[in-house]
């Protein structure tokens, strides 16, 4: 088993929804948390109430090289070296690629959810495994892994909604990246993927009855943001975990909606 008690880990998106749950969780376990997102006033409010175990280093864009450089030496002054990240960032967006007067999506829309998405978990990822492989030269000769990241999709990854070609699109290319990442960074780091269904969050209350009815089987309700949470600390505690794609939805299949 390995542990999350004592150890340093980075959250994307830590300060809010699925990321929030994790670094809580985390935390809970006797980990501490750095903080890469945006939001200042929820990321300073999450340092206070988690004082000693989480930091915000300021706000942290992940598509930006500098910006993450300079957060992971923070963090690492502050608790030590990180053992692993879980990239909860992201955003959504809902767009047809010809809209209902025959306008052409714009290219720089579709740009910004990948550069987000999938640009940022990449950037993030690489910087991380540079930061734990540095740290763990002697590695491969132990049986268990230093490091593990854990990259957030979505069930639209295969199952994309009218007006998700751009979100499916970013989320695909980080479930792509799952195997040979891990097979990369293999007696180093390792790279699992969680695909989640539908959670309560804040980008997720377009949800209704009637797609209640028509998709979920069981349970029949949204994820708890601590049932993320859960699987995230799962995955980081077991060695095995490597190279997978795991959905977490409850059985839900998505239709044309
Ligand atoms: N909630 C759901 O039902 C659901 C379902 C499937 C997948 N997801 C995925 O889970 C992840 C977390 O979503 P959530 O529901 O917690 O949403 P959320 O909006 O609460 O969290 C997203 C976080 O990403 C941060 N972020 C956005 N752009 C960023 C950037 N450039 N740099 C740094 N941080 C940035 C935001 O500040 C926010 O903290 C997302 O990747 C989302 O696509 C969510």
């Amino acid at each position: 088993m390995s542990h999350i008690q004592g150890k340093t880990f980075v959250v994307t998106g830590g300060n809010s929804g699925l990321g929030e749950a994790t670094t809580r969780a985390i935390v809970e376990k006797g980990g501490k948390v750095i903080v890469f997102a945006l939001n200042e006033k929820r990321g300073e409010a999450i340092m206070k109430e988690l004082a000693g175990s989480v930091f915000w280093p300021g706000p942290t864009d992940v598509t930006v090289e500098d910006a993450v450089i300079s957060s992971i030496e923070k963090g690492v002054e502050r608790f030590g070296k990180i053992s692993g990240v879980v990239n909860c960032a992201g955003i959504g967006m809902a767009q047809k690629i010809v809209s209902k007067n025959g306008k052409p999506q714009q290219l720089n829309n579709f740009e910004r959810v990948v550069r987000i998405n999938l640009m940022g978990t990449f950037n993030v990822c690489r910087l991380i495994a540079t930061h734990i492989m540095a740290n763990n030269k002697d590695a491969s000769e132990k049986e268990e892994d230093p490091g593990v990241i854990i990259n957030v999709v979505s069930i639209a990854y295969v199952e994309g909604q009218v007006g998700q070609t751009a979100y499916s699109a970013s989320k695909g290319g980080i479930a792509g990246m799952t195997l040979p990442m891990a097979r990369d960074l293999a007696g180093h780091v390792r790279v699992c993927t969680i695909a989640p269904g539908m959670f309560q969050t804040g980008m997720s209350n377009a949800a209704n009855d009637l797609f209640f009815e028509r998709h979920l089987i069981h349970p029949y309700r949204m994820g708890k943001p601590s049932e993320f949470a859960h699987l995230a600390c799962a995955i980081i505690e077991n060695p095995m975990m490597n190279g997978e794609i795991i959905r977490l939805d409850g059985a839900i299949r998505l239709g044309k909606l």
